[in-house]
């Protein structure tokens, strides 16, 4: 049943918009492996069919052996109930694996697919999603899409086949009684899952919601402890928690109401159905229509056949988050592109290339101000610009249209002559890139942290890099030099040491064009200015587009351009400007 060569081909763009609903999307992508779906259905029937075959048969031999037969006649059905018995736990084992199979091969595509849809939206398509309700996404949203297949296709399978067939077999003995039990097996297999689905509903809907927003708070205040504590702000941000926490066990609370209601009910409408069935049984073997033996395999099968449809309220509660789940995936991987990819990409031109913005305009909200009007700009190769301007004047927005991250909303940004978007988004940051505005360092070594930008680098190049982000006297003075770990998100290093080695990072990059996005916010004024004679001699002959605050040693860059509110207010060296007496004369006297 399990193929040796699984069919592996599942494919993540199963879960591309469209218009089926999500579950189905889901189900869609099983596809591929149908043929193990098909088999863990067919195990899961052969199981609960063994189990109810065991009972019947152990009815008719405690039965007929009370009759005190020759052990001839009862042999094949100790034989039976042996192989049942075997049968039994040995379909149950297949159906397990196979649908389990099926789900983790589902819910590891489900993953890659969502991961890969992040790293497309990332950094700007996310900013309506908190992280820790991103990851609640990832992990238990994904996880709780498992139960379609578990517990949503093999269950009902096997309900319909073996309780159907129970019915037929116990026509053959007593119609009135068959139709009492297919009475009660319908009332338990549709009634009670929809009425516990329904109950269980409104939780399942906000259950997942609420998990999310749990995780997502516990990641900010774990993330903003040292500020929450700063301000005095921790106890009221833990009662927030708190709250969502209470919620969240309020509204399990309430699904398992509804699973125990289901639970109860099933066990109800068991004993009913049996006892009517025995009394008719009973009456029918009074009126001696009906021998004892055959009443008991009736009673039993009765009883046993109810265990095909045991499972069924808590699969359809399953089923019914699971389909939130789904929806909650589909959020993600249905985000808007923020920038589109083109169909067929061109290729990257060899050689060095001119970065040019022509009327560029970028915004953010619809409706809003534009965070770049009619902005132009010309980055020929080997120029270095600085792009200056007070707080909000979009320069970072800037070196987000250049990366790729954002789209314009008129105007063209042009690599080599030819529109940005016409190129793969990731070709484009291969060649343009740098050090973004608040860089990221991941809990690892300062080596790992470093080789992110080129894993295949030597020892050599790390340390000309790091030379050149003036990092090296320091790493040499650790005692675990290159091996010293910076903690999560940097901690366990200075924020100018941060800065720096996000610097070195940027330069072992190496791109064609370096965006440097205030790379010395963090430092002291001292080796602020110093770290800034220095990037600037490391970056002679190279297109660098430098954006700063810092405005001391820019007599050393090509040309700088001063924006404000999204608009270019001057453009020209340094000396030029200077003379002018305009925005960036009031900016280097005033720093305003
Ligand atoms: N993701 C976003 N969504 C909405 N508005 C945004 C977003 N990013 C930036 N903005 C807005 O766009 C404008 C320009 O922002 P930008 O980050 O480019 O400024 P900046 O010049 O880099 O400022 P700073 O010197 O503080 O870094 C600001 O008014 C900002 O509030
Ligand atoms: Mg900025």
């Amino acid at each position: 049943m399990i193929a040796r060569n699984p069919a592996t081909a599942l494919d993540g763009n199963g879960l591309a918009r469209d218009g089926r609903p999500p579950l189905l999307r889901l189900l869609a992508m099983a596809r591929p492996l149908r043929g193990r779906l098909l088999g863990a259905a067919a195990a899961g029937a052969a199981a609960t069919g063994c189990g109810v075959a065991l009972l019947a048969v152990s009815g008719f031999l405690l039965a007929r052996a009370s009759q005190h037969p020759s052990i001839l006649a009862i042999s094949v059905a100790v034989v039976a109930v042996r192989a049942l018995s075997v049968g039994r736990g040995v379909f149950r084992y297949l159906e397990r694996l196979a649908s389990h199979d099926v789900a983790f091969r589902v819910l590891a595509q489900v993953r890659v697919a969502i991961w890969r849809r992040l790293e497309a939206l990332a950094p700007n398509g996310l900013v309506l999603f908190r992280s820790g309700d991103l990851l609640a996404r990832l992990v238990s949203d994904v996880d709780a899409t498992q139960d379609l297949f578990i517990r949503g296709v093999t269950p009902v399978v096997a309900a319909a086949l073996v309780g159907g067939a129970t019915v037929a077999g116990c026509l053959l003995i007593l119609a009135p009684a068959a139709a009492v039990l297919a009475a009660g097996l319908l009332t338990a297999a549709l009634v009670v899952p929809l009425a516990g689905a329904a109950v269980a509903r409104k939780a399942a809907r906000a259950a997942a919601p609420a998990r999310g927003r749990l995780a997502a708070t516990v990641t900010e205040l774990l993330d903003g402890a040292a500020d929450l504590h700063a301000f005095g702000a921790a106890d009221a941000a833990l009662a927030r928690a708190e709250v969502t926490d209470a919620e969240l066990t309020r509204l399990d609370g309430r699904t398992a109401a509804a699973s125990a209601l289901g639970a109860g009910s099933m066990s109800a409408i068991t004993g009913i159905t049996l006892w009517a069935v025995l009394v008719l049984g009973v009456a029918a073997t009074g009126a001696g229509t009906l021998s004892r033996v055959p009443l008991a395999v009736l009673t039993l099968t009765a009883l046993a056949a109810f265990e095909a449809v045991s499972a069924l309220p808590a699969a359809a509660i399953q089923l019914g988050q699971a389909r939130v789940a789904a929806g909650r995936i589909a959020a993600v991987t249905d985000a808007p592109d923020p920038v589109i990819e083109p169909a067929r990409p061109r290729a990257l031109p060899p050689g060095p290339f001119a970065v040019q913005l022509r009327d560029a305009t970028v915004v953010y909200r619809p409706g809003g101000p534009p965070a770049l009007d009619r902005v132009s700009l010309d980055l020929p190769p080997g120029r270095r610009v600085a792009l200056v301007g007070a707080n909000g004047a979009g320069k970072s927005t800037v070196a987000a249209v250049l990366m790729r991250f954002r789209e314009l909303a008129s105007g063209a940004a042009l690599l080599d002559g030819h529109d940005l978007a016409g190129y793969a988004a990731d070709d484009v940051r291969s060649v343009i890139g740098g050090c973004p505005q608040d860089p990221y360092l991941f809990a690892a070594t300062i080596r790992d942290n470093l080789r992110l930008a080129r894993p295949a680098a030597t020892d050599e190049e790390l340390a000309a890099a790091a030379g050149r982000a003036r990092l090296l006297p320091w790493i040499e003075s650790l005692p675990q030099g290159w091996d010293t770990p910076v903690g999560a998100r940097g901690a366990a290093v200075s924020g100018g040491e941060r800065q720096r080695l996000a610097l070195a990072r940027a330069f072992l990059a190496d791109p064609r064009l370096l965006i440097l996005d205030e790379p010395t916010s963090h430092l002291d004024p001292t080796a602020r200015r110093a770290l800034t004679t220095d990037l600037l001699h490391a970056t002679e002959g190279r297109s660098v587009l430098l954006i700063t605050h810092e405005l001391d040693g820019l007599d050393q860059v090509d040309e700088i351009v001063v924006l404000d509110h999204g608009r270019i207010a001057e453009q020209g060296p340094h000396q030029q400007l200077r003379r002018a007496g305009g925005r960036y004369q009031r900016l280097c006297e005033h720093g305003y």
